[in-house]
């Protein structure tokens, strides 16, 4: 096959960590026989730098213009005092609502290589962590109106939560689906004991419930979902949620499998196009170090291929091979402990690569 796909590696440690997930592309391309084809485009702070703000129409068209998207990190201190229009955030955002990518699956997996990197108790994790968090990505709070006005002498912030029932339902759909594929188990988190739009939430979730009736379905506070993540997370299997609370609940399921480093996600539409970016963000810290750890982006490339790409068994070759490089006893920085090796972040992105 040959995919054409649009590459942001963006600002800090991005550049570093998406060169290893092309070089691990390239390897899956000349062993099964497929042609990747890249076109770079600059978004987030390099954009500011270069052009005045994180993303140009040239670049968002070449977003819209490809198989997929895939996405290093962006942003940085350097770029805190821009104006909000221009922060290299709103090019995520931008892009997001652009391609219409309203479904964010973050898969929570503990490697039991890593276990002990988690930061919960060894009884706990011993259960297990596998949970597949389905957040909706261009509706809530994040692309409501928001403005700061002047009342009765003082500021006032606003930020509109607005969720009509065509955005829950289709978002709700691939939660349905995704759950029936895996353990067939769907949480669905809301606030419906405070807010209208988590009031319609369940409601219209419930409706859905109907259509899948081999799906075990569950309404939960989103408070409770905080705490049941660290009191027992292998309830969870499937988990959908809207905007703001999956951005932090994703945070959270992450770091309970103690290698934020290592996960991937994918944000799909309605067609097979969609973008794939580690969870973790630009660590600016670390930038240029060729310390970080890349097999967050590199699960994210194999995200493409199963979810994008139809290509089922490239992405467990590359799984597999992130599997094979961990048993073997290789880490990076961020994940390493006593008796292992320690690599950085290009001699990772070998090792997968050479294990494909
Ligand atoms: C994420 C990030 C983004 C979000 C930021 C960078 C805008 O935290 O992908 O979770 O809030 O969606
Ligand atoms: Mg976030």
């Amino acid at each position: 096959m040959e995919k054409t796909i649009t590459v942001i590696r963006g600002d800090g440690i991005g550049p570093e960590i998406v060169n290893e997930a092309i070089k691990v592309m390239d390897k899956v391309a000349e062993k099964f026989g497929h042609t990747f084809h890249y076109q770079d485009i600059l978004a987030g702070g390099c954009s500011i730098d270069a052009y005045g703000r994180s993303l140009t129409d040239e670049a968002l068209q070449k977003c819209l213009d490809c198989d997929s998207v895939l996405l290093g990190a962006v942003g940085g201190p350097k770029w805190d005092g821009v104006a909000k229009e221009i922060r290299p955030e709103a090019a995520l955002l931008s892009i997001r609502s652009a391609m219409g990518l309203y479904a964010n699956l973050r898969p929570a997996k503990l490697f039991p290589q890593l276990a002990d990197a988690s930061p919960l108790r060894p009884e706990i994790v011993a259960q297990g962590i596998d949970l597949m968090m389905v957040r909706e990505l261009i509706g809530g709070a994040y692309f409501g109106e928001h403005k700061t006005v002047e009342e009765n002498g003082e500021l006032v912030a606003h930020d509109d939560m607005t969720y009509a029932e065509h955005e829950i339902t289709r978002v709700g759909k691939v939660a349905f689906e995704t759950a029936r594929k895996r353990g067939g188990k769907l949480h669905s988190v809301d606030k419906a004991n405070v807010l209208d739009s988590s009031r319609l939430w369940r409601k219209t979730m419930h409706a859905l419930a109907e259509q899948y009736p081999d799906v075990n379905y569950q309404d939960i506070l989103v408070d409770n979902t905080a705490m049941q993540l660290v009191r027992n997370p292998s309830q969870f299997d499937t988990v959908v949620t809207e905007n703001l609370f999956g951005d932090i609940l994703s945070d959270e399921s992450s770091m309970i499998t103690g290698s934020i480093g290592m996960m991937a996600s994918a944000s799909l539409g309605d067609g097979t196009r969609g973008m794939y970016e580690p969870i973790h963000g630009s660590a600016p810290d670390i930038a240029g170090m060729n310390i970080a750890n890349p097999l967050g982006t590199i699960l994210s490339a194999a995200m493409m291929m199963r979810y994008s790409f139809d290509m089922a068994a490239e992405a467990d070759a590359v799984e597999k091979a992130v599997n094979d490089v961990l048993d073997a006893g290789y880490r990076t920085a961020d994940i390493m402990s006593d008796g292992h090796t320690r690599v950085s972040c290009s001699e990772m992105g070998d090792l997968v690569a050479a294990r494909i």
